[in-house]
């Protein structure tokens, strides 16, 4: 299947399951303090939750667009290093305001992984708050999982909130063994090895977090799930990385085409590239612009991280900007507003990557002199600071190119 099919297969099924068929809402969060960036499918119906507002539909499905680069969910430092993890990504959602419980969200999740989409039950591992007996029970007695799949864990990775204040509640994730050793899984290394993945997550909305830390439980009990779209189309179409699903080729095409370099050489710098330029384009087409404070400033950060990436490909002219194409290509029909966009989002990604390449290079041969000149292990802050003042390179970008030489930036 392909990832356009894949997303409209979900939304299909839950539509059989009387859920209304909703609109991502945009990367930037509409009258709520509490996010830089929309982070979760539940954003936009926090106030439903916090019974502030009342939903028109008890049942609600769609695909979010989502990015975590700031705050209690920034996935920023993983992207590129492995095949799963992105600033920018697709949550498939369906949810239950008050309506259905834990029994209906476990049961028809495990009815579309392993009955509509067979996912191999002998590789599904499931993941319950260590306090919630329900749902452990649920999954035990209501579907044909083997129990011995069935995992208690801790707050930590069981217990979900969307930010620092907000709804909240336990939760129970669905994960998939993708290693080639089926033989050797082991529900130890469930959330502690990179051969399982989270594919969806099942949180049970029963409390709002307080800014004392406290929380109150909520006048009614809600679903919430959740599941990353591009790691569904990595496991569906049998691909080892995200990055080798229909939803990046077309980029990573264009790359190499632009670059005459290959993706097999240069892994990394193709897959901080086809992430980033998802963040930028749909952050731009939702009205956020490169700026110097807020959210504007994360998306410079994150233009300047992937023009260093463009760099390590050899690129020295704007590159980011000629990448939109591709992007339109493969997701402007779910998101039409990426093709409306396009000219004013190329020329703000233009201008913007211009004005940084003016002082990378020379950033570039100031970070060299910088490390040549010291024998110690340690960049110090104060030429940490030249680089982010003089030649625009934002703290990460150094701490970035710092890690490549094992080296660290004095934060202090
Ligand atoms: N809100 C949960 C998450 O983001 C489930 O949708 O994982």
């Amino acid at each position: 299947m392909k990832s356009s099919e894949i997303r409209e297969s979900f939304i299909a099924f839950f539509e059989s399951k009387a859920h209304k068929r909703v609109k991502s809402a945009p990367v930037l969060p509409i009258g709520d303090k509490s996010l830089l960036f929309t982070n979760a499918g539940m954003n936009q119906f926090k106030s439903i939750f916090l019974n502030t507002e009342q939903p028109k539909d008890l049942r609600v499905v769609n695909s979010q667009k989502c990015i975590r680069v700031s705050g209690k969910h920034n996935d920023l430092e993983e992207v590129g290093r492995d095949g799963f993890h992105h600033t920018f990504f697709e949550m498939l959602g369906n949810w239950s305001f008050g309506d259905y419980y834990k029994k209906e969200a476990i049961q028809w999740s495990w009815e579309l992984f392993t009955e509509v989409w067979k996912l191999d039950k002998h590789k599904l591992w499931v993941t319950v708050f260590e306090e919630d007996d329900e749902a452990y029970e649920i999954w035990k007695e209501c579907t044909d999982i083997d129990p011995s799949r069935i995992i208690r864990s801790g707050a930590k990775d069981n217990f979900w909130e969307m930010a620092e204040t907000g709804p909240c509640g336990p939760c129970s994730e669905i994960h998939y063994y993708v290693g080639d050793n089926p033989s050797n899984q082991n529900a130890n290394m469930v959330n502690h090895s990179s051969e399982y993945w989270e594919l969806w997550n099942l949180v049970f909305i029963q409390y709002n977090r307080l800014k004392d830390g406290s929380m109150e439980e909520l006048p009614k009990k809600h679903v919430d799930t959740g599941a990353g779209l591009e790691r569904l189309c990595s496991v569906l179409q049998q691909k080892n990385s995200n990055y080798q699903t229909d939803l990046f080729s077309e980029i990573i095409s264009e790359i190499e085409s632009i670059s005459q370099t290959s993706y097999n050489d240069h892994e990394v710098s193709y897959n901080v590239l086809c992430d980033h330029i998802r963040m930028l384009t749909f952050s731009i087409a939702d009205g956020i612009i490169p700026s110097n404070d807020g959210r504007g400033y994360v998306v410079r950060r994150v233009l300047r991280r992937a023009s260093k990436f463009a760099m390590n490909l050899g690129v020295k002219d704007p590159i980011l900007y000629q990448l939109v194409q591709a992007l339109v290509t493969v997701m402007s029909s779910h998101y039409p507003e990426i093709k409306e966009k396009q000219q004013y989002i190329e020329q703000t990604i233009l201008n913007e990557e211009k004005s940084f390449l003016r002082t990378l290079e020379k950033g570039v041969l100031q970070f060299e002199k910088i490390i040549s000149e010291s024998n110690k292990t340690i960049i110090d802050g104060i030429d940490a600071f030249k680089l982010y003042d003089t030649y625009g390179f934002p703290l990460d970008l150094t701490q970035l190119m710092a890690e490549e030489r094992q080296m660290k930036v004095d934060i202090d």
